[in-house]
């Protein structure tokens, strides 16, 4: 619902208020965001006592520590602004002045070309204000949306030239909200390859800047466009905490900066560094959407609203509603080194434990027998494949198996016949060798005849043969770029390419993929429903990659395989049994050679998939709660439970072992107190509240890497 009383802007949502004012001199200012307030128009609040240094309101000089809603630099706020704009006299003062609004109801702002959230089932209703500096010829549209449903407030801004010539964007930021004077930490997903999203917690000091932004192309392993801000008591299951979640898969920036008053304000969208957009005249700019959360239930509570989100209005695939199959990749059980005749034994092995799609991935085309050559050439490498991608398919199809295809389109390898023809059509500038990543260069998606060529390349295969899902890579960063702005350019294209796609394939089940979790963003999302994580597939390693993961992303969009013991990334050694209870915890495959295992494991990992049949659906559709952070000590567990409280999983690990030691007690959460709960494997029956207040003692088997997995039904 959208308020407007006087001039105060009100959007209510399930359980929040998002508070607006127009200010005396004609600003928009924030009031509020938080827990849901009365309608009332709240627009005198914003006055000198409250912002303690306004002496005079039209003594602009001291309208520094005044909360803007799409501030500007140079005028009067001497902070970080939310945009940056030349203007024709060659300056970039700028002062945004309200004009009117709009609401629309039952609408979210569509945005062209970019993903977003869409309404879906849901009620969303829209705010667009307009604002404007007539000095300089600026118009800014501010969309808010909110939802009935939801404790979420979408945000973006359309910038228009109005003027007769060219403007010139320098930044343009999808939101920035200013905080009261407080004690506050931020919390953000710093990372590195086979390291992705590592939970990071940190004090916002006085006069501090925390940058939380990447420029590697993508969104990056570095750095997720996803931040929290929070109070210094909040906890994983208490207390007051905003999420910032961008729809957006190149450069993006989160700003949080404390100003000398101790307010905070906290930004996100497009990383302004190396962008620059012209905007001819009447032409306007669109910014992605942010999805800014508010939850007084610490990060789960954060999380649980941004899964119910992301789940049901992200993505348009119809897999984003439906169980995925269980797949086999041949990535770590063959590498490049397979056959035709090597992929069927596995698959043969595969369809009787229940396996449902086998997955080829790299190597299938070309001559690529490494990672040296090839991308580009997407046409099938007939020494390994001899019945081509369409016989492959047809074969496992027979074997009872649906057939999944890797891709790596957005690349060419500088020994390809594509690069051979097309050289051009590398990123890259004039008279500079590009710099090759992997071997490879990038292709340039801001060039509509590549996006042409490669939406063609992945279709005439998907066109030919029974392709059911696709997973697509990306394995290096973008340098060489050739002009300021190129990578919003590129991000662009690439969507441009996924619709395309997508559109003409709506059956395909897209899986994204960066060098593991190198572009684990809402962008990508939005065309793929489930992400490969990481590269790195160690259960122990998964723990805290999976779990950090998780604060933004439902389970449903985690893809996680059981691999090899010792796993080729760290060497570790770890029974079938924890590999596959840690990959319950998001879309579960296997990515080994299961024609090497004993007959006793093929026994075990039939029983994990019977297993994972009945508890697919509650990890998709259900409510996570996360109980015990494996940042924090010597455990990991969480917990599911279905929308109804009718199932709950518990999954808990204790990654070493210790001596002569007793466990802590593990407290459930979000059930209902009054009902029983069976232990589905022992038939003991606990209450809800016994199991959330006196929690219950875990019995790990004596050695490291030890875990539980329990599924409770209520009786
Ligand atoms: C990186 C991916 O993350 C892996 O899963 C695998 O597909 C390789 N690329 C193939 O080159």
């Amino acid at each position: 619902m959208i308020i407007k009383n006087g001039n105060t802007f009100h959007l209510v949502g399930k359980s929040i208020s998002y508070i607006m004012t127009v200010g005396r001199c004609g600003d928009l200012l924030h009031y509020y965001f938080g827990k849901k307030m009365a309608n009332k128009d709240y627009s005198d609040r914003i006055m000198d006592k409250e912002y303690g240094l306004l002496t005079c309101v039209d003594d602009y000089c001291f309208l520094e520590t005044l909360p803007y809603e799409y501030p500007a630099y140079g005028y009067a706020d001497l902070r970080d602004p939310a945009y940056i704009v030349g203007n024709l006299d060659g300056n970039t003062v700028s002062r945004l002045i309200y004009k009117d609004y709009a609401i629309v109801e039952n609408e979210v702002t569509h945005i062209d070309g970019m993903p977003y959230i869409f309404a879906g089932k849901q009620k969303p209703d829209t705010l667009k204000i307009t604002l404007a500096d007539d000095i300089i010829g600026l118009e800014v549209v501010l969309s808010y949306t909110v939802f009935e449903e939801y404790d979420v407030i979408l945000r973006s801004a359309e910038i228009i030239n109005r003027t007769e010539g060219d403007m010139n964007i320098e930044s343009a930021y999808s939101a920035s909200i200013d905080f009261d004077k407080g004690c506050y930490d931020l919390v953000y997903f710093p990372g590195a390859w086979t390291r992705e999203r590592e939970f990071t917690r940190t004090e916002i000091k006085l006069g501090e800047k925390i940058d939380i932004s990447n420029a590697r192309g993508g969104s990056g392993h570095a750095m997720n466009p996803f931040v929290m801000l929070c109070g210094k008591d909040a906890t994983e299951r208490n207390g007051d905490v905003y999420g910032f979640s961008l729809i957006y898969s190149g450069n993006h920036s989160s700003v949080a900066e404390c100003d000398q008053y101790g307010n905070v304000r906290v930004r996100q969208g497009i990383n302004p560094f190396g962008f620059d957009w012209i905007l001819e005249s009447g032409e306007s700019f669109y910014t992605p959407q942010c999805v800014l959360c508010y939850s007084a239930d610490g990060f789960g509570g954060i999380s649980r609203e941004m899964h119910d989100l992301y789940r049901n209005n992200l993505c348009k695939s119809k897999w984003a509603g439906i169980d995925r199959p269980i797949l086999i990749n041949n990535w770590e059980g063959t590498y490049f080194d397979f056959t035709e005749e090597k992929l069927l034994n596995i698959a043969k092995a595969a369809k009787p434990l229940g396996i449902e799609m086998f997955v080829l991935d790299d190597g299938w085309f070309g001559k690529r027998d490494n990672d040296r050559c090839s991308l580009g050439d997407w046409f099938v490498n007939e020494k390994k494949l001899p019945s081509g991608i369409k016989g492959l398919a047809e074969k496992m199809n027979a074997e009872g198996l649906k057939f999944g295809l890797w891709f790596e389109p957005e690349m060419v390898n500088p020994d390809s016949e594509l690069y051979r023809v097309h050289p051009d059509w590398a990123i890259s500038v004039p008279d500079r060798v590009p710099a090759k990543g992997r071997h490879q260069y990038m292709l340039d998606l801001a060039n509509d005849e590549v996006c042409d060529y490669v939406i063609k390349s992945v279709a005439d295969i998907l066109r030919e043969a029974n392709v059911e899902y696709v997973k697509w890579d990306y394995n290096r960063m973008m340098t060489d770029m050739p002009c300021k702005g190129y990578n919003h350019r590129y991000t662009l294209g690439l969507y441009k390419v996924m619709e395309a796609l997508i559109a003409e394939f709506p059956d395909v089940l897209f899986e994204g993929c960066a060098s593991g979790g190198g572009r684990f963003d809402p962008g990508m999302l939005a065309y793929s429903p489930q992400i490969w994580t990481s590269d790195n597939s160690d259960a122990v390693s998964r723990l805290k990659i999976q779990y950090s993961t998780s604060v933004c992303y439902p389970m449903s969009t985690i893809s996680a395989h059981v691999t090899a013991s010792p796993n080729h990334q760290v060497g570790r050694v770890t029974s079938l049994k924890t590999r596959a209870d840690v990959a319950c915890a998001g879309v579960f495959g296997y990515e080994l050679d299961i024609t090497k295992l004993p007959e006793e494991e093929l026994e075990e990992i039939k029983e994990q998939i019977k297993f994972v049949n009945k508890i697919r659906t509650l990890t998709r559709t259900g409510d996570l709660y996360r109980l015990q952070s494996p940042y924090e000590g010597n455990y990991c567990s969480w917990q599911v439970v279905s929308k109804d409280k009718s199932e709950v999983l518990l999954f808990a690990c204790r990654i070493l072992s210790p001596a002569n030691s007793k466990e802590a007690n593990i407290y459930l959460d979000g059930l209902e107190p009054a009902a029983d709960y069976i232990d589905t494997e022992t038939n003991e029956v606990w209450g809800g509240d016994e199991l959330m207040y006196k929690g219950i003692t875990p019995v790990y088997e004596n050695c490291d890497f030890a875990t539980i997995v329990k599924l409770f039904k209520r009786v």
